[in-house]
């Protein structure tokens, strides 16, 4: 099929119902939505977002863009954020996330990361009724992040109030809660700006002195120390606490999937993943044709935007076996809610660390674990939300 083919291909919704995917999917692995092309098979979702061939067309800007936030103080803040970069300082600035964030320097915060999962279990107050998101969810990755940077850990809810605030009303087109972002992410600014300067005169073994290192060696300047550390401050936090919430989500609806889990101690790793493919944050990662691209039988014309639609791909039945069972003994592939290429998530192995240790700490210590009602999670076009999930660990 090629461009000329396009008023052929079958239209879908871009929150459309995964029986709805499965419909359009044994007719073509590409439809056509309100805002673009929607790439619905593993395969061809995975050349598309690896490709070098397609850009993100200013990438978040587009996003800020649907919220009339254009221009202004608060938008060209945003424009010096990695998300909205591309070409060579894009390659520069994923540079000091790369030198943060590598393998074994992750590697290194397991042993943290276990304290802080045992400590919030610990905190639990009532554990016939927990609130899955207030007591657990929502609160590793912001003492993780006070960990990270050096902040007292008492700052934790005041970090997660922020970080809660600044991006959730822009990635769920929230045009109500745009001030309420703009407002916390100047607070989440002069925050950053007092801690990075008191840190240079008192570097120690933490992300903020890594960055003003980086700084000093000449990888980045000033004013880039202060954005990288705000994007992580955006970045690092709340689509891992909505994945938490949503990979507990998954296990729990289904009895058998927590039994499987229990059965596999060391299969925490692969729990994680398979919730990632049942149940995705990022609903979709998106791509856009600066001039035609071939995929497979299609042309993309120049100046289309492409959406590789992870709620469709996970579940594709020529790529996986029973695509709607949990199961952990799937052969290895590629989880592509993490993005491809030069822009793919540089967290992707912490955020796969916090929550495949979440997995097997609560599968140790409570292993009866039960969903009470019913979760909920809310699936917008671009990510999913975890809305409510009360457990009982005992
Ligand atoms: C489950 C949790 C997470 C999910 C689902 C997620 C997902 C994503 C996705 C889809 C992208 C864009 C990829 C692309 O377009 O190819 C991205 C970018 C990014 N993520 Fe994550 N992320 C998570 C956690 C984290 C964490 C914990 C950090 C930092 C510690 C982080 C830092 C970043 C950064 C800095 C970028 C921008 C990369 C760039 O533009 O070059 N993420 N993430």
């Amino acid at each position: 099929m090629t461009t000329a083919g396009i008023d052929t291909l079958p239209r879908i919704s871009s929150v459309a119902t995964a029986q709805e995917y499965a419909d359009v999917r044994k007719k073509s692995w590409i439809a056509v939505s309100d805002r673009g092309y929607e790439v619905l098979t593993h395969d061809n979702g995975w050349t598309v977002m690896s490709s070098k061939d397609f850009d993100i067309g200013g990438g978040f800007g587009w996003v800020l863009d649907q919220l009339d936030i254009t221009h202004g103080p608060y938008r060209e803040e945003w424009n010096k954020i990695i998300v909205c970069t591309e070409g060579a300082q894009r390659e520069h600035m994923r540079k000091p996330y790369m030198h943060l964030l590598k393998p074994q320097q992750v590697a290194k915060l397991q042993s943290l990361v276990r304290e802080l999962i045992h400590g919030i279990l610990d905190d639990i107050k009532d554990p016939t009724n927990v609130d899955f998101m207030a007591e657990i969810g929502d609160r590793l990755p912001p003492q993780l992040y006070c960990e990270l940077v050096s902040a007292p850990r008492e700052l934790a809810p005041e970090v997660w109030r922020i970080t809660n605030s600044i991006n959730p009303p822009l990635i769920t087109f929230n045009k109500a809660r745009v001030k309420e972002s703009e407002d916390a992410f100047w607070e989440g600014m002069d925050f950053l700006r007092e801690h990075i300067e008191a840190r240079r005169t008192n570097l120690g073994d933490d992300f903020t002195s890594e960055l003003i290192r980086c700084e000093q060696d000449g990888m980045i300047s000033p004013e880039e120390v202060t954005s990288v550390a705000m994007s992580l401050l955006i970045a690092s936090m709340d689509n891992t606490m909505h994945q938490l919430g949503l990979s507990f989500g998954t296990l729990l609806e289904d009895r058998s999937r927590w039994e499987e889990v229990l059965a596999r101690p060391t299969a925490s790793t692969q729990a994680a993943e398979e919730t990632f493919r049942l149940c995705p944050r990022f609903n979709v990662i998106t791509r856009h044709a600066s001039k035609d691209v071939i995929v497979g039988d299609f042309t993309f014309p120049a100046d289309s935007w492409i959406m590789v639609a992870t709620r469709s791909t996970g579940r594709d039945e020529t790529k996986f076996e029973s695509p709607n069972e949990f199961r952990l003994n799937r052969p290895a592939s590629k989880a592509l809610q993490f993005g491809g290429s030069s822009y793919s998530c540089l967290g992707a192995i912490l955020a796969r660390l916090e929550i495949s240790e979440m997995i097997r700490i609560v599968a140790e210590r409570f292993p009866k674990i039960r969903m009470i009602g019913d979760w909920k999670a809310a699936v917008g076009p671009m990510v999913s939300e975890c809305e409510h999930l009360r457990v009982s660990l005992v």
